[in-house]
């Protein structure tokens, strides 16, 4: 596996399947490698903490950086090559500048529905969609590969690939988005880059978001369903951002089952100086 830190590099990998990661890289990461790699196409990752997708009080500067870790997780599930660019390459611009640059370009409808992440982290797509985009020019793959545990991150960033088919049909021509189902650990917990900062009694509780995902699929109806989410989530200590159950595709409330329909969580846990934020997702079963 190559190391390369300059997108220059990166010109001899036009075509190839991609993996855009901010590193701390678990097993849910590696099944994404390896699905690109099934692809059958030279695979790249990319590791980069990216800072315009951070509020001024997030996690930026205790997200975990684990580089050695990452190569050596990327290398055994078969990417070819690990793009590690700096802050400096990414946003030549600065920071302050690249954050005013994310601000003015228009996000996709999904991204903005209400009550959803918009809300708890504004300017956190705005951030997610210039990184991407810089990225897919970047590394120009035929392929990215994206996890559905960010479910309205993988909404957003294939609508954004459609948008730019129809008004830039130049700058990603042969480009998919392949999702890829969540891993989880054997209790049902999403693997994420934030579990790490559980303490054991947090890890337990962190187990109300499975069962509240579990809980929903008995209800009838989308708004018993979120009742039991919000009722589960508060037994297990979790301070909600949202618990609702929205149009798998649009985002937008529903008011029954009939068409596909996904049960999306974010919750806090842990002292509200320094809370662990999980999000996770499921689908909901389609009565018809
Ligand atoms: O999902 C992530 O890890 C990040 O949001 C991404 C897509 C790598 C952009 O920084």
């Amino acid at each position: 596996m190559r190391v390369v830190h300059d997108p220059q590099e990166l010109r001899s990998f036009p075509g190839g399947a991609f993996v855009p990661t901010m590193g701390a890289l678990h097993e849910g990461h590696a099944s994404l490698i390896r699905r690109a790699k099934a692809s059958g196409l030279p695979v790249c990752l990319s590791i980069f903490v990216n800072p315009t997708q951070f509020g001024p009080k997030e996690d930026l500067s205790r997200y975990p950086r684990t580089l050695d870790a990452d190569l050596a997780i990327a290398e055994r599930d078969g990417a070819d090559v690990a793009f590690v660019p700096s802050v400096d390459v990414m946003y030549p611009e600065g920071i302050e500048e690249a954050n005013r640059v994310a601000s003015t370009l228009p996000l996709p409808d999904v991204a903005t529905k209400p009550g959803l992440e918009d809300r708890c982290r504004p300017g956190h797509f705005a951030g997610v969609q210039l990184v991407v985009a810089r990225l897919f020019d970047m590394a120009r793959p035929a392929v990215a590969v994206f996890g559905e545990k960010d479910w309205q991150q993988l909404k957003l960033i294939e609508a954004m690939v459609a948008r730019a088919k129809v008004a830039e049909p130049a700058r990603w021509p042969e480009l998919r988005i392949l999702p890829h189902a969540t891993v989880r650990e054997r209790d049902g917990l999403a693997m994420s880059s934030r579990n790490r900062y559980l303490t054991p009694e947090l890890r337990e509780q962190s187990l109300g978001i499975a069962r509240a995902l579990q809980v929903a699929h008995s209800a009838q109806r989308p708004a018993t369903a979120e009742k039991l989410m919000r009722e589960t989530l508060e037994l297990h200590g979790f301070s909600l951002d949202y618990a609702v159950v929205r149009d798998a595709d649009t985002l937008l409330p529903v008011g029954d089952f009939a068409r596909p329909t996904r049960a999306l969580i974010a919750a806090r846990i842990g002292p509200a100086d320094a809370p662990v934020r999980l999000i996770d997702n499921a689908a909901m079963t389609v009565w018809s």
